[in-house]
């Protein structure tokens, strides 16, 4: 009898874990190779791209223009806007509009509401975020108080805020697509980055309830939720199976794009939230949460170590 409820299980498990592999092959190659994705053009006029002079943002500035949109770029740095700007247009041939705003201050979103109001926004990518300087305890953290207000006001406020002033435009048109960046690292326990891990989660709950919300007026809510892609963020220079470029992974996210309210956005990063939620259902969460710990903690020394060989170079 034992043996039969053994054999069972294990059968549960692999039709369970083929049933999400059909699921995510479905939504990263086979609906977009049927045409079944949003084509974002159709959503509106503009897209309007936040932390857009690096990393993942500026590859959904370009990938955005490349698909025949105007683009509106947001960042903190006047020049790498100019530049990104001047790069899309030379490129792509499309309208661009920069805005040189720092997040994780507060009196900022007057001047963005003035400059985006009377354009016709399709997209809204929420993409910028800061992390910690290297994984640290809560409580080490230095001049905390600070460093946590301006992650919350770049990871989640920004978002919020930023949602608030376009969303309007779009229910009164009654289309539009909303791309918010999320992380992996939202679905695990965030040892050592634990504030930057609890925005994340944020984000993954605001996107679900507001697609929720404003599916009947025919606006989009997707939650992106990304391992590590090459950035400056993640510190990766180079591009791996598993740590794809930024264009790599914007590429695959779109061919999601209306397809999966809630991805990792690249399949390999989907294996990846596979297994970490295989394994949540089915070993004790202390199995996870040790894995996560160690590894973050090896991060962190290492950290600590380079920084420590620095402070002695100066
Ligand atoms: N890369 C990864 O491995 C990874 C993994 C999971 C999730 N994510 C998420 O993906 C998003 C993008 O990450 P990324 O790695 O592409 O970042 P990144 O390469 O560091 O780029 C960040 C972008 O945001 C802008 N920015 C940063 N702070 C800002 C501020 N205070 N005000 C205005 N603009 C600001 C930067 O421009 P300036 O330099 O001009 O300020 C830059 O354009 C983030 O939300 C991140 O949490 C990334």
């Amino acid at each position: 009898m034992w043996e039969a409820i053994g054999k069972l299980s294990v059968a549960f498990l692999v039709l369970r874990f083929g049933w999400s592999l059909l699921k995510g092959v479905y939504g990263s190659f086979i609906a977009a190779a049927l045409g079944l994705n949003l084509n974002v053009k159709k959503t509106g006029e503009w897209a309007v791209v936040t932390g857009a002079t690096d990393g993942i943002g500026k590859a959904y500035a370009f990938e955005l223009a490349r698909r025949g949109m105007k683009v509106v770029l947001i960042s903190r740095t006047p020049f790498k806007l100019q530049n990104v700007a001047a790069e899309i247009n030379t490129k792509y041939g499309v309208e661009t509009k920069i805005i040189d705003v720092d997040f994780t201050k507060d009196d900022i979103y007057d001047r963005i509401e003035k400059e985006l109001q009377d354009l016709d926004i399709g997209v809204l990518v929420n993409n910028v975020g800061m992390s910690y300087d290297h994984p640290e305890y809560f409580n080490k953290i230095a001049d905390a108080d600070k460093v946590f207000d301006q992650l919350i006001n770049c990871n989640v406020k920004s978002l919020t805020k930023m949602t608030r002033i376009v969303l309007p435009g779009m229910e009164e048109r009654q289309r539009g697509l909303v791309i918010n960046l999320s992380s992996l690292s939202s679905i695990i326990p965030a040892p050592f980055l634990a504030v930057y891990g609890a925005t994340k989660a944020y984000i993954e709950s605001l996107t679900e309830s507001l697609g929720v919300e404003y599916a009947s007026k025919n606006i989009t809510f997707q939650c992106i939720l990304p391992g590590y892609v090459v950035s400056n963020m993640s510190k990766i220079r180079r591009p791996t199976l598993m740590a794809p470029t930024p264009t790599a992974f914007v590429r695959s996210s779109l061919r999601t794009t209306g397809v999966e309210k809630r991805t990792a956005g690249y399949f390999m990063h989907k294996l990846q939230v596979f297994g970490i939620e295989f394994l949540k259902m089915h070993l004790p969460g202390s199995v996870l949460s040790s894995i996560v710990f160690n590894q973050l903690q090896i991060v962190r020394n290492k950290a600590l170590k380079r920084k420590e060989r620095e402070a002695k170079a100066e």
